[in-house]
């Protein structure tokens, strides 16, 4: 990859922002009447794909997501289309079969994607082989994550012995990925020197600004040397999303890291895109309020907003509010017995609700199976140590996996396309069938019931027009 010491951009507009501040709701005729000019802005890539948008479409839009990025490939033939991919959890919540994740990485190429980012919750780049071997195998960009948190194991040098990991395996870059904004401008200056001393890969970044500081880090980061960095469109940026496009253009603008975007064309997708965000609200997707306010929570906890959020539910169902604190007290408890997981989807759910049963009921009283799962090593393997006198009171004498997890499974895709024989259309249909297999088959029958829709109107039009 050529880098020109102008910093380039990726837009976040189709995917994490909407993801990020309006539930993944945003349609496919939403983002196709603005493609053409997002096209030629001058974007490093347009992310666009994967994330929560896969079982949004599905779920909630009656889009086929194979439809949705085969339409964008169409509509954007010049800017490289990105996606993110959960390692060996593909898009879903468990953990699935190499052929799956094979099969997966190879449709998202052949149907458009130029560039797969993929991560792993634990960082355990065992989970991401897989995925890394495919991507490279269908001639695809691969851009490695490192799960960024917090935690006396997660030091700069532990960071640095990752990044040179994924080197070795090959990945033509490596992001840095704040998902919950816990990076913090100086020391993301420190962390990108350090990366950019210790490997030859682009470093991209990827923050958000849930508690204000994004802007500040990813500035910072670009001064380290950073060469990519992850922004949004002004409309859905901020607050919870990735800081605006356009003001750090703004910001750059006559220096040695000018991105040289077309801002013309950058300010005629925004007016489309303030009426999707319009529309976003009205709908009751976007609450302002609760996206856009800086939430300071995020730094004085260290935990990811969507966590805290989840946990205030949770207390709210055993009308137990009153114990909010003493549970946040909980989570770097938890947190270290677990041997420090970085605190994403799904390990962020599996502490935070551990540490609501350890207030209610009583320390480790109670472990919920994905509890049990993660010390079980189900997941990968844990960061830190784990606290094995709380390992044995969550699995007994269970064996503890300290292989690849994915080294128990055999191969899925037959069984999963014998059982959607009845729905098939494309083979793309068996991979969302494997990730989604409950909303994928109401979907399909959507798909079928709209073709005999058309197919009926189109007969009854013939009719009227055939001579009686
Ligand atoms: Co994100």
């Amino acid at each position: 990859m050529e880098i020109m010491g102008k910093v380039l951009i990726t837009d976040t507009i189709l995917r994490d922002a909407h993801q990020s501040q309006a539930a993944t709701r945003m349609r496919l005729d939403e983002m196709l009447p603005v493609a053409d000019k997002l096209d030629k802005v001058g974007y490093y890539s347009l992310e666009c794909w994967g994330g929560a948008t896969f079982d949004s479409c599905m779920r909630f839009l009656n889009e086929d997501p194979w439809e949705r990025l085969r339409q964008l490939r169409k509509a954007m033939p010049n800017t490289k289309l990105q996606m993110l991919f959960r390692g060996q959890n593909i898009l879903g919540y468990k953990h699935y079969a190499d052929d799956v994740v094979d099969a997966f990485v190879k449709k998202s190429i052949e149907n458009g994607i130029d560039i797969i980012r993929i991560f792993d919750a634990l960082n355990d780049m065992r989970n991401l082989e897989q995925a890394v071997k495919s991507t490279k195998k269908y001639g695809g960009i691969c851009e490695i994550a490192i799960s960024y948190t917090i935690s006396p194991v997660h030091t700069e040098e532990y960071f640095v012995k990752l990044a040179k990991k994924i080197e070795q395996m090959g990945a033509d870059s490596i992001c840095i990925k704040d998902m919950a904004n816990l990076l913090l401008p100086y020391d993301a200056y420190s962390l990108v020197k350090k990366l950019k001393a210790n490997t030859k890969l682009p470093i991209h970044l990827h923050t958000h600004n849930t508690a204000g500081t994004g802007a500040m880090t990813i500035l910072k980061a670009i001064e380290a040397g950073c060469d990519i960095v992850d922004t949004a469109l002004s409309p859905l940026a901020e607050g919870t999303a990735q800081p605006a496009t356009e003001s750090l253009c703004a910001a750059l603008k006559g220096t040695e890291y000018d991105p040289g975007l077309d801002t013309e064309l950058m300010s005629e997708c925004a007016v489309h895109f303030r009426k999707v965000a319009d529309r976003l609200q009205k709908d009751g997707w976007l609450d302002p309020g609760k996206v856009l306010r800086v939430d300071a929570n995020t730094l004085k906890y260290q935990v990811p907003g969507g966590m805290l959020s989840n946990m205030i539910g949770q207390l709210k169902q055993f009308n137990a509010m009153d114990k909010y604190y003493d549970v946040l007290a909980e989570i770097p408890r938890v947190r270290e017995d677990f041997g420090y997981p970085p605190l994403v989807t799904p390990t962020s759910q599996i502490v935070g609700t551990q540490a609501v049963m350890n207030v209610l009921f009583g320390r480790y009283k109670t472990f919920p199976n994905e509890s049990k799962g993660l010390l079980r090593g189900e997941y990968g393997r844990l960061p830190g140590k784990v606290n094995e006198e709380v390992r044995k009171m969550a699995i007994g004498n269970d064996k503890v996996i300290t292989c690849r997890p994915a080294d128990l499974l055999k191969p899925e895709m037959d069984k999963y396309r014998e059982e959607i024989r009845d729905y098939y259309e494309q083979e793309e249909d068996v991979l969302s069938y494997a990730l989604f297999p409950k909303v994928a088959p109401k979907f399909f029958e959507y798909r079928q019931a709209q073709k005999l829709k058309i197919d009926s109107t189109m007969l009854n039009s013939e009719n009227k027009t055939m001579p009686v």
